[in-house]
């Protein structure tokens, strides 16, 4: 265990992106790192089955289950579960602004809703003895005063929750997709430093844009921690700098090849329970970005016509087209 408050650094939950297979490997890169489910619906836990949607590998912790939903009842159920399996925190999505989300009362329109969101944590906090944290944004539609925010973290902060996670843009609720929604909205990072600024006892971490090692720094230097998306899973390698840069452990020392052949170890035992080798694979396809043969190689590892071959095939394939690549250079 670090020193470090848990929040300091994570990736960040995304839907059909950060599963399972996703985190096993984002851990190989980064032992200190703070990983989050994608967002679950509670009814899916509930009614769907705990074991489909809640399993994980131990090596993934430290370990968060975001959780998408707004019933009192049904998150406290879940914040239960989530103990009960392990998970050592569970997370309330108030940040997602999905047409399909907002049909469903959750995500950030709950942000026009604090007292309901209120009621929820509290409900949790009964229910579980692990961290209860809320991800948000910092606004709704083009309303950019300060105030909502801030009374919602305080509504939510009497209710005992202690850490915010929060995507420093408003979320526009009707005429933006999702993906629009994470990039048009403004970049507002100081919203967040003023939360902090105003309730220095809680723990916030900024979210939403950050692409270096120097803009993480910077943001720590306002708030207690950073969680970082599409960077972090378009360009994992970059996960191998964050333990000795942000936690004070030692360089990584393995190479990209050491940490494919974990993977595929991973695809071995996995493919052997039923779990098709590219839905695994695509997790990986930025692990060598940057440097010669990587195209080449990822071809391999996405190319349909491989699925039925055994992972340590397929990795051999990409290694020789990489290889190639390289002579042919
Ligand atoms: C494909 C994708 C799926 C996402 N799914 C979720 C989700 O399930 N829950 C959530 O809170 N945020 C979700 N997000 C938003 C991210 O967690 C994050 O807030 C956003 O991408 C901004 O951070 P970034 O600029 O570092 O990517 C998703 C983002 C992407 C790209």
């Amino acid at each position: 265990m670090s020193n470090y408050n848990p929040w300091r650094l994570s990736v960040a939950p995304m839907l059909d992106w950060t599963d399972r297979h996703c985190r096993y490997f984002h851990r190989l890169l980064s032992q200190h790192a703070r990983l989050y489910t994608e967002m679950i619906h509670v009814g899916a836990i509930l009614h769907g089955g705990a074991e489909r949607f809640l399993r994980y590998d131990e090596a993934e912790h430290p370990l968060a289950l975001q959780l998408g939903g707004s019933e009192p009842r049904d998150l406290a159920a879940c914040a239960k579960l989530a103990e009960q399996w392990g998970y050592d925190e569970v997370n309330i999505n108030c940040g997602c602004p999905s047409e399909r989300v907002q049909r469903g009362s959750f995500g950030a329109c709950l942000m026009a809703e604090p007292a309901l969101v209120a009621d929820g944590v509290k409900a949790m906090l009964d229910a579980c003895n692990i961290a209860v944290t809320v991800k948000h944004r910092i606004g709704l539609d083009k309303n950019e005063d300060y105030a909502p925010v801030r009374d919602f973290v305080g509504v939510l902060a009497d209710a005992g929750c202690q850490t915010f996670i929060v995507h420093a843009r408003n979320a526009w609720l009707k005429g933006l997709s999702p993906k629009e929604n994470r990039d048009i909205p403004p970049l507002r990072y100081a919203v967040v430093h003023q939360l902090k600024k105003d309730f220095p006892a809680l723990t916030f971490a900024t979210n939403g844009g950050l692409q270096t090692n120097a803009h993480i720094a910077e943001q720590l230097e306002h708030v207690d921690g950073v969680m970082v998306g599409r960077q972090a899973y378009h360009h994992p390698w970059d996960l191998t700098t964050w333990d000795a840069t942000f936690f004070g452990a030692a360089p990584f020392t393995r190479s990209r090849d050491e940490v494919e052949l974990d993977m595929v170890a991973y695809m071995e035992r996995e493919v052997a329970r039923g779990v098709p080798v590219l839905s695994m694979a695509r997790h990986m396809l930025g692990l060598r970005n940057g440097i010669s043969g990587a195209r080449a190689w990822r071809q391999v590892w996405s190319d349909h016509k491989r699925k039925a071959l055994p992972p340590r095939e397929i990795h051999q394939q990409a290694m020789e087209a990489a290889a190639l690549y390289r002579v042919g250079d």
